[in-house]
Parts: C-alpha cells; sequence; structure tokens
C-alpha cells in the first residue's frame, strides 16, 4: 500500500505501538541510569576520601580554659562552625586537631580510657599527639590546628 492510499481519517495502527515502545525504552533507560547511580555514588564516595577535613582560616577563637583541659583530658569543640578535637596529652601538652574523620567525614571523639582520637563510625583511632592514624580506615592523619596559651585560655586558630 502506497503512502498516498492510506485513509487518514482512521487513526493510524502503528503509531501508538511505537510510542508505547519509546515510552518503555526511556522508561528503562532511565531506571537503568538511576540504579547505576544509585550503586556507583556510595562506593565512589566510599573510596575517595572526603575533602572536608581540611580546617578553615581566620582568628584565634577561645575554646576554653585551661583548666577544663587538665592532662588525659580532650573534647571536641567548635571553631568557626567547625568541629575541633581538643586534648591534653601528657606526651605532647594540649594539641587541636580536625574532629572530622579523614575517612568518610564523620565526627571524632575524645576517648577518655584510652587517651586516643577515635572515630565512631569505622573505629578509625587516631594519636592525639600528632594526629596520625593508629589503626582503622582513615587514609590521612586529621589536620593540625594551632593552639596557644594567653593567660588561662585556650585560642584554636585555622590554618
Ligand atoms: S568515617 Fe570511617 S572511620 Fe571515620
Amino acid at each position: 500500500m502506497k503512502e498516498e492510499d492510506r485513509d487518514l481519517t482512521q487513526p493510524d495502527e502503528q503509531a501508538p505501538a511505537l510510542s508505547r515502545r519509546r515510552l518503555i525504552t526511556y522508561l528503562l533507560g532511565f531506571s537503568v541510569v538511576t540504579t547505576l547511580a544509585g550503586v556507583l555514588t556510595p562506593i565512589i564516595g566510599y573510596l575517595l576520601p572526603s575533602g572536608q577535613a581540611s580546617a578553615g582560616t581566620g582568628e584565634p577563637v577561645k575554646v576554653g580554659a585551661t583548666a577544663d583541659f587538665p592532662v588525659g583530658r580532650g573534647k571536641v569543640v567548635s571553631v568557626q562552625d567547625k568541629p575541633v578535637v581538643v586534648a591534653n596529652t601528657a606526651e605532647g601538652g594540649l594539641k587541636a586537631f580536625s574532629a572530622i574523620c579523614t575517612h568518610l567525614g564523620c565526627i571524632v571523639e575524645w576517648d577518655a580510657n584510652r587517651r586516643i582520637i577515635a572515630c565512631p563510625c569505622h573505629d578509625a583511632h587516631f594519636n592525639p599527639v600528632n594526629g596520625a592514624v593508629i589503626s582503622g580506615p582513615a587514609p590521612s592523619p586529621l589536620p593540625e590546628f594551632q593552639l596557644t596559651v594567653q593567660g588561662d585560655a585556650l585560642y584554636v586558630t585555622p590554618s
């Protein structure tokens, strides 16, 4: 049948089938793309260390008094809206590090019993004297902040 012989007053039987087929193809393509994105995003996030571990810059921020940090004591404080772990270690004195884990960005804690910095998410442990990784999946040390004592107050300067 030639194209000009076709009855244009009747619905075209081929057109709806092609539209359905095209719609199904688009839906299948969309579902494949969203499934791949859902699977690959956490894998890439796990393999690439978080970039949130870098410290900010700015003026010294008072984080407490020296009396708040006797030897063996530490806690997480806020410095310019960023978590910083401050600890008074027997070996290294007062220290301050970014409290953002270099693995996937969880907030680390001061473990008073073991006197180390520990991440609750995947159990990474950090040396409170130099921020180095002791164990766990963290790929790099915690960035250190400059900590100064003025009178009886502690100040942290993001670097
Ligand atoms: S986020 Fe995984 S060990 Fe800290």
